[in-house]
């Protein structure tokens, strides 16, 4: 499908320039992120259509596809290729529109600032942080390019929906460029509370960034009371209930920026009707026994970061299989690790770091028939995936910090069954939604240890008591409501709230 082709008069763009591409086709809704939702790949490959485009795996673009082609929609965002132009397409009905970025822009823009400055300042500090001036002028300069996307091809009026902590500068820059629009930011990840975005240099220019927003969305209620937290401290803002009120140079209110939690979702019916189907559960059993039919198989599913508990998940098993409550044969340990954001420094230490233990531990305890950790560093399509979820009798999620964690919705999602167990870390924004999981610190090795053994020790009665609670929950939230809750509060009327 092609974006409709209008005649519009010449638009500026979010820097001023003149677009001088004035017969770009607009789009009366524009969704914003860093990345594309499709993926190159090869002739052959899993998913391929002939177009050397698939489209990416995840919730998001599942919730948005159906909007891209029901309005006059378009995504705005990187096709993944550094130094490459390509002009944009369409792609399973959706009108992409690709932002280019250079090596230089991949190394500060990407890999800098936004993930070895905001990723670890936004989760934590579980790594430290790294400030550079250059990377954040990288940042502001690749923002500019998004807004000025936007500003190119939205029509007047138009809903923009910006995605994440890559693009904070975005919604100002729209706001100022095209005070019409309707501007909408959500951000996936955790937003840290004011004592720890405080060590920010630019702490200022983030948060008049995302006020440009007409509404700011988080996973959690607290990640939303962090923002406005920070919305007072550091921007002097008035803060009312969930409203800022965002004043000019004179003083006068120009607007008001709700924060609101709004708690993503799965695509619930697919990963069901997966579940459902006899290949994929002949390939659950065909896993099984390929392990050797154990007892147990505990399942770890994360990007390798650093973020996501895997050293303390090892650390607990390690210690349960020396302490012999856990036995090679009768349990094992299936760990994916999907590789991720491989050139930045913190990230190949943990790899390393991983790597090492599991090599320990497999030394130690494997027997030449089973293994203690059966490690994959690979991704893997989504019916694979819901394969690894019905044949783990326990899913251990034990992030340190993670603004939702998508895993721990599709295990349950999987389970039609009402059997296995969830192990949910209370720091991620799923334990806000999932309170019937065995929720654990993971800081907490033996606190770990002990919901891995009550889940291993479960009583179907109690595991189908728990699950059946989970499954209400994520069945009547999934992602679709999420986006439609979302922009329905984006597009209400804002009564202002001086009380
Ligand atoms: C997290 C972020 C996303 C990001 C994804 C993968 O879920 O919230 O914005 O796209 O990780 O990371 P990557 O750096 O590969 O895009």
């Amino acid at each position: 499908m092609q974006g409709p082709e209008r005649d519009k008069p010449e638009t500026k763009t979010a820097s001023g320039a003149a677009s001088g591409d004035g017969s770009a086709a607009t789009y009366d809704f524009m969704v914003v992120s860093n990345r594309l939702p499709v993926d190159r790949c090869a002739p052959g490959e899993h998913g391929d259509d002939g177009s050397g485009w698939r489209r990416s795996p995840g919730g998001l673009v599942t919730a948005l596809a159906p909007m891209m082609t029901k309005t006059d929609g378009a995504w705005v965002g990187w096709h993944g290729a550094p130094d490459e132009t390509v002009t944009p397409f369409s792609h399973g009905g959706m009108d992409l529109v690709p932002v280019q970025l250079s090596t230089d822009d991949v190394e500060l823009y990407y890999e800098g600032f936004s993930n070895a400055t905001l990723w670890p300042l936004y989760h934590d500090v579980i790594a430290p942080p790294e400030f550079h001036r250059t990377w954040w002028d990288s940042y502001r300069k690749v923002n500019r390019r998004f807004a000025d996307a936007v500003v190119r091809h939205a029509d007047h009026g138009a809903t923009v929906w910006v995605q994440d902590y890559q693009l904070q500068l975005v919604p100002r820059m729209l706001r100022e460029a095209r005070p019409d629009l309707r501007i909408g930011f959500f951000n996936h990840i955790p937003f840290p509370p004011p004592e720890i975005f405080a060590q920010l240099p630019w702490r200022q220019a983030i948060i008049d960034g995302l006020l440009g927003a007409d509404l700011v969305g988080f996973q959690r209620s607290s990640d939303a009371g962090n923002f406005m937290r920070s919305a007072r401290r550091f921007l002097g803002a008035s803060v009312k209930q969930q409203q800022v009120h965002v004043k000019g140079q004179n003083g006068d209110i120009t607007h008001i920026a709700r924060a609101q939690a709004f708690p993503i979702s799965i695509d619930v019916r697919q990963v069901t009707e997966l579940a459902n189907k006899p290949e994929i559960i002949e390939r659950a059993r065909q896993i099984r026994q390929d392990l050797g039919n154990p007892k147990t198989i505990l399942l770890g599913v994360d990007r390798l970061d650093y973020t996501k508990g895997i050293r303390h998940r090892l650390k607990a098993y390690e210690e349960l299989l020396n302490e012999q409550k856990l036995t090679v044969g009768d349990a094992t340990l299936i760990q994916v690790a999907s590789p991720s954001r491989e050139r930045v420094e913190q990230y190949r230490l943990l790899r390393e770091e991983v790597e090492g233990t599991v090599g320990h531990i497999n030394g130690t305890y494997d027997t030449i028939e089973n293994t203690a950790v059966r490690y994959l560093h690979h991704s893997y399509p989504i019916e694979e995936m819901v394969a690894l979820y019905l044949a783990a009798d326990v899913m251990l999620v034990t992030a340190l910090r993670d603004g939702m964690n998508l895993v721990a919705k599709e295990y349950v999602t999987a389970r039609t069954g009402n059997d296995g167990a969830l192990v949910l870390s209370e720091f991620a924004g799923a334990a806000d939604q999932l309170k019937q999981a065995l929720l654990m610190n993971p800081h907490d090795i033996d606190g770990l240890k002990d919901a891995v053994m009550r889940a291993v020790n479960m009583s179907p009665k109690e595991a189908a008591r728990r699950m059946r609670s989970m499954r209400k929950q994520i069945l009547d939230h999934d992602v679709d409501h999420w986006s439609a809750d979302f922009l329905h509060a984006l597009n209400e009327k804002v009564v202002r709230d001086d009380s």
